[in-house]
């Protein structure tokens, strides 16, 4: 069975990718997910904050930002979090590239387009074979327009494409009111992959303590749908690589997201569970999947069920939400 795909011009030996998570904090752990059947792997996130700390003008970025920015940094996760400040995520990389065979994509996570997009050029210079952005914003501002959030997006894509000439891919928010034009328009600015999607902080409430509970939670099978929806309207309309990013917990959801039109799935919360070892389960029972319907390769399943060749593409519209609707009993 030939499992091998293209994602950002990268060629892989299959379609799963570990996604960005504690997994690739250390040597060994990169190791593991490689021997476990990692395509590829997306590093752990390398944070604006952990960077701004590093070049001490953090306290002073905070008192003098915007309210934006500055509220959007309660949205993080702690700085202390990860014990890795940039040199610490740079000489991580390089001894990566060097110990493994698969490419390694480097995460930068931030939200503005100053400083720590200097990382972009010394994450190539480590050797990572491309880049992914994670634009993790959330618009507390209720002064900010629509374009405005967008152009943010724009711009730190922009620098970030003048200064590296591996692929960037930009991890997307399902958040904007246009998804569609977004994800066009950030192909045709030079994203080379979109990610689809981010899986964004949703703070819930203790009710004993009283207390915003903040706790990372792991994503459920359910979620692939919105993800799902978005890879099926995109796929064949934009040039951009599509990632898939949410909610695998076993071959079925990777088997649909390759259906919808996804080049490659990416996986953290079904390893987290059950360990990196998991991914030789995901890839046998893919397999087992594709042989049992006669598929020679993958490329035979990308797309089939995208809203382009869908048999009846008014699945992704509309009229099929009034039809569940209607429907349930
Ligand atoms: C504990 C934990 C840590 C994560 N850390 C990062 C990170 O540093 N950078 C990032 O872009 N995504 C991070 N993510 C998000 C994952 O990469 C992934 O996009 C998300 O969990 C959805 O995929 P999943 O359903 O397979 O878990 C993290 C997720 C978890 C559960």
């Amino acid at each position: 069975m030939d499992l091998s795909t293209r994602y950002m011009g990268l060629a892989l030996k299959n379609p799963i990718i570990a996604s960005s998570s504690p997994l690739s904090e250390t040597l060994d752990g990169i190791k593991l997910l490689e021997d476990s059947g990692a395509a590829a792997i997306v590093m752990f996130s390398l944070f604006e904050e952990h960077i701004r700390r590093e070049n001490e003008s953090f306290e002073e970025l905070l008192d003098s930002g915007t309210d934006s920015f500055a509220e959007s940094l309660n949205y993080f996760p702690p700085v202390d979090r990860t014990p890795k400040g940039p040199e610490q995520y740079l000489n991580l990389i390089r001894k990566a590239v060097e110990a493994t065979d698969i490419p390694i994509i480097g995460s930068l996570n931030g939200v503005t387009n100053e400083g720590w997009i200097d990382y972009a050029e010394q994450i190539q210079d480590a050797g990572a074979h491309a880049l992914e952005l994670n634009i993790y914003f959330i618009p507390t501002d209720l002064e900010l327009l629509p374009d405005q959030v967008e152009q943010r997006y724009f711009d730190i894509l922009c620098a970030v494409k003048a200064t590296v000439s591996i692929p960037v891919a930009i991890k997307l928010s399902p958040f904007f009111s246009a998804i569609g034009n977004m994800a066009k328009r950030l192909s045709e600015a030079g994203a080379d992959g979109l990610v689809l999607f981010n899986r964004f902080y949703q703070p819930d409430i203790d009710l004993n303590l009283l207390q915003v509970d903040s706790h990372a939670s792991l994503s459920t099978a359910e979620e692939i749908r919105l993800p799902l929806l978005w890879i099926a309207i995109l796929y064949g309309r934009i040039k951009a690589s599509l990632a898939a990013s949410r909610g695998v917990q076993s071959a079925d959801e990777i088997v649909k997201y390759l259906l919808a039109g996804a080049d490659i799935v990416t996986v953290a919360s079904v390893l987290l569970k059950h360990g990196p070892q998991y991914l030789q389960v995901l890839l046998d029972d893919l397999e087992q999947w594709l042989s049992a319907r006669n598929y020679q390769s993958l490329e035979e399943v990308k797309g089939v069920m995208s809203r382009q060749n869908a048999v009846n593409p008014g699945a992704f519209e509309r009229v099929n939400y009034i039809k569940v609707l209607e429907s349930f009993s």
